[in-house]
């Protein structure tokens, strides 16, 4: 079973964006019109609305069932158009699904092992467009994860370092990161990275869609 189906059956998750994606995503775009964005472990979708809302033609990919029903469920519910996909970034990968201007991670990829987040990066690569970027929000190895999430499936919370590392070598430039403080109950503090990163090329050189399927998205 997927280890986050029970998580969404029961409601825990959220319907609203991520507040650091919102303001990256509006002081890097001025608007998504006639351009690609891909959301990671999309989950109940919030933020797969916000880049749709944003103008973008946004797919949410998610490897739960659970989830994706709740994203249907918050797609219809405000009334939105992004797509979604029922994949695993890891064992399905993202072929078909085309080329991205932009790709985010909203703590989806801190849940993958440190071999595995190497793979995801070079297929997050892959399926950025020249100039494409990535955008990464997620816990860092300064935050104690047993302590302020005990019934969370596993996560690899890396070190700047070791992600800098990683994205350097799946090929990424223009490394930049900040570090995020947030409170959770219990006065216990949570540390999180917010990363870009950004494909080489210029954002006009569009590749082929010929890899894009309509048939894989809902
Ligand atoms: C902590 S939740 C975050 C959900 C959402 N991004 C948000 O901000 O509310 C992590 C999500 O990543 C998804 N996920 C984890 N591993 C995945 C994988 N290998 N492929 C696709 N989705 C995955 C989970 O199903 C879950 O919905």
């Amino acid at each position: 079973m997927n280890p986050w189906d029970k998580d969404y059956r029961q409601g825990g998750y959220r319907t609203w964006p991520c507040e650091s994606l919102i303001s990256w995503v509006c002081t890097h775009f001025k608007t998504g019109a006639g351009l690609r964005a891909l959301d990671l472990g999309c989950g109940a979708g919030a933020n797969a609305w916000f880049l749709a809302h944003h103008g973008f033609d946004a797919v949410g990919v998610d490897s739960s069932k659970e989830a994706i029903k709740a994203a249907k469920c918050l797609r219809e519910e405000w009334d939105s158009t992004f797509k979604i996909a029922n994949r695993d970034i890891i064992a399905d990968g993202l072929y078909g699904l085309g080329f991205f201007d932009l790709i985010c991670d909203v703590t989806c990829l801190q849940h993958l092992t440190e071999q595995s987040h190497a793979k995801a990066l070079a297929e997050i690569y892959r399926h950025l467009k020249p100039g494409g970027f990535l955008f990464s929000y997620r816990l860092s190895d300064k935050t104690n994860y047993k302590d302020i999430f005990p019934n969370e499936p596993p996560a690899w919370l890396a070190s700047e370092e070791q992600i800098g590392k990683q994205l350097e070598s799946s090929g990424f430039i223009n490394l930049r990161g900040l570090w995020l403080d947030r409170e959770y109950p219990g006065h216990k503090r949570a540390s999180y990275l917010v990363i870009e990163a950004q494909k080489e090329g210029t954002p006009c050189e569009v590749p082929s869609s010929s890899e894009r399927s309509s048939l894989l998205f809902w």
